[in-house]
């Protein structure tokens, strides 16, 4: 068996990072089940935060970013990102990422939702895609090892320490134990629990899921954040960047509602609250069929093709609709899983030789609401720490023969789904969960709907297994795939519900009809779901708090 010192699970830029981070006498591999640059990082779009402006600070950034989570968010590791953000873009601009500039030729910033100081760096609005590639051919550069188009099956864990993962080969097919000293899952989010979504369809939490299953605790995870404008029927993601750059959000009555909301940061308000104001107006039938309109006309022509090239792009092909001349049609939708996997600062989750970053942990520094921005941010100073970190641990780790018993285990799981005999396919109980999530689990919870909720995924659960997988082919076997996808976002959906069930308050995208204000008293902590043969079992933690007190 090929024994690797370290195995990240997921190239986007989480991944990507923490393999750079490591020394490189290593030997270093990455695992993805896409090629590195179709991960959904590229398709990030508004921008990275960091406080580079001469009247910005690190404190001022950390401070937005407590308050915009609702003071969930562990402010030491807040801390941790912010001050380092400005070190860690001036890396990535030396690894060649072709920032936007402004016009004394730095790096251009823009005003984003939440922050008191235009302080999101951004390529135009194709950021994720800038940094993505650059990142790539440093990575090429280094000459580290990919297993491209790989999914791993399980992660294998001997007397509880995390030494290496079963994956199948998309292109050949057949199952691989492979070992490693240390294991990163840098695997994303796990957006497609929801219908729609503007994560791509590959985000279906298998990160947050092989830790569960193998003991490691998600922490947060009923706070899923809605971003405000997402693309009419498609939920295709409409940049933040797009307001950010001046852009209007208007009613049925052409009426710039966010007033009523919001009167002094309007459409630049925080996520949840921008979208739970557009949620309100569409409710209570000033919206514009199912949406609201996003007005960009007075910005002008060569101004939107020159920062919004991409988001014009989409909403004429995806909506007909020319923003030059006409307003988008937008409505929230499920965006971000601010939970995941809990890690310390350092990317250590509770499992020896198991660490995580980006989407799929939970560090934990966006609390209840992420602000747009620190998602591309976190994946740089998390990834990068977790690599460290990772390569630091493997002088503690003592050469071992690993058993086959994983790889025997999941080879059996397998062998079960090609053999299943019903008629019911994958996507139809992935189309099932999706709906009941979004009409559920939506923008607005309540008692009733979560309950409901609870028991269709339990259903959905039991009749998982037994979907009938029609190709029993090896080579690129989507269909296999898909099967064991659907596990992955069934485990992660049961987490969201068990979070979301219990915890009797409203704060950031966890909005409750019968509990809408925040409780500090009783809810300032963090959830933890464990993974029991019966279903979540949650425990809780306190929320570090150093220089802002909740407020
Ligand atoms: O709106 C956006 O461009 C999204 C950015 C983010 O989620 O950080």
């Amino acid at each position: 068996m090929k024994v690797h010192d370290i195995l990240i699970v997921g190239a986007g830029l989480a991944g990507m990072r923490a393999a750079l981070a490591a020394p490189s006498h290593l030997d270093v591999a990455l695992l993805s089940k896409v090629h590195p640059v179709r991960s959904h990082s590229v398709a990030a779009q508004g921008g990275i935060n960091a406080a580079l402006g001469e009247n910005d600070s690190w404190e001022a950034h950390a401070f937005d970013t407590t308050k915009g989570g609702l003071y969930l968010g562990d402010q030491d590791a807040i801390e941790a990102m912010c001050r380092e953000a400005p070190g860690d873009i001036l890396d990535l601009e030396r690894m060649g990422v072709i920032f936007s500039r402004d016009e004394q030729g730095r790096i251009a910033q823009r005003p984003f939702g939440g922050a008191g100081f235009p302080r999101t760096c951004y390529a135009a609005d194709r950021t994720g895609h800038a940094i993505l590639h650059a990142m790539y051919e440093q990575l090429l550069k280094r000459q580290a090892f990919v297993y491209e188009e790989w999914y791993v099956t399980s992660l294998i864990v001997e007397e509880g320490v995390c030494r290496g993962v079963v994956a199948w080969d998309l292109l050949k097919g057949g199952l691989h134990a492979i070992g490693a000293k240390a294991v990163i899952l840098a695997t994303g989010g796990s957006g497609r629990v929801f219908l729609t979504s503007t994560n791509a369809v590959i985000n279906t939490g298998d990160g947050m899921a092989l830790a569960y299953r193998a003991g490691a605790p998600l922490e947060d995870m009923e706070f899923v954040q809605f971003h405000p404008t997402t693309l009419k029927d498609t939920g295709i993601l409409i940049t933040e960047g797009a307001r950010g750059e001046g852009g209007y959000l208007l009613n049925t009555l052409g009426d710039r509602f966010m007033k009523a909301y919001a009167p002094e940061q309007m459409e630049l308000a925080t996520r949840s609250t921008v979208s739970l104001a557009i949620g309100q107006e569409i409710t209570e039938g000033r919206g514009v069929d199912g949406c609201v309109l996003l007005d960009l006309r007075h910005l002008g022509r060569a101004r939107i093709l020159e920062r919004l090239p991409q988001i014009r792009e989409l909403a004429i092909e995806f909506a007909g609709v020319d923003p030059i001349e006409s307003p988008i049609p937008v409505r929230p939708g499920a965006h971000y899983q601010m939970g995941g996997v809990r890690t310390t600062q350092w990317g250590e989750t509770e499992m020896p030789g198991l660490y995580a970053a980006g989407e799929c942990a939970c560090v934990s520094v966006h609390g209840a609401n992420r602000l747009g921005g620190n998602s591309l941010l976190e994946t740089i100073v998390f990834g990068r720490r977790a690599g460290g970190r990772a390569a630091d641990y493997l002088r503690e780790v003592a050469p071992r023969a690993i058993s086959d018993a994983a790889l025997r285990s999941d080879e059996a799981r397998v062998k079960r789904l090609l053999a299943n005999k019903g008629t019911e396919r994958a996507w139809q109980i992935r189309d099932e969960l999706g709906k009941t999530m979004a009409f559920n689990l939506g923008l607005f919870r309540t008692q009733k709907s979560m309950t409901e909720a609870f028991e269709k995924v339990r259903e959905l659960s039991e009749r998982a297994p037994h979907v009938f997988v029609q190709d029993r082919g090896k080579v690129f076997n989507t269909d296999l795939i898909q099967a064991l996808e659907l596990q992955c976002l069934l485990e992660v959906a049961e987490t969201i519900v068990a979070g979301a069930l219990a915890r009797e308050e409203s704060r950031g995208s966890h909005y409750r009809s019968e509990f809408p204000r925040r409780d500090d008293a009783n809810w300032l902590k963090h959830t933890l779901a464990y993974r029991t043969p019966v279903g979540p079992s949650l425990r809780y933690a306190p929320v570090t708090i150093t220089r802002f007190p909740p407020k």
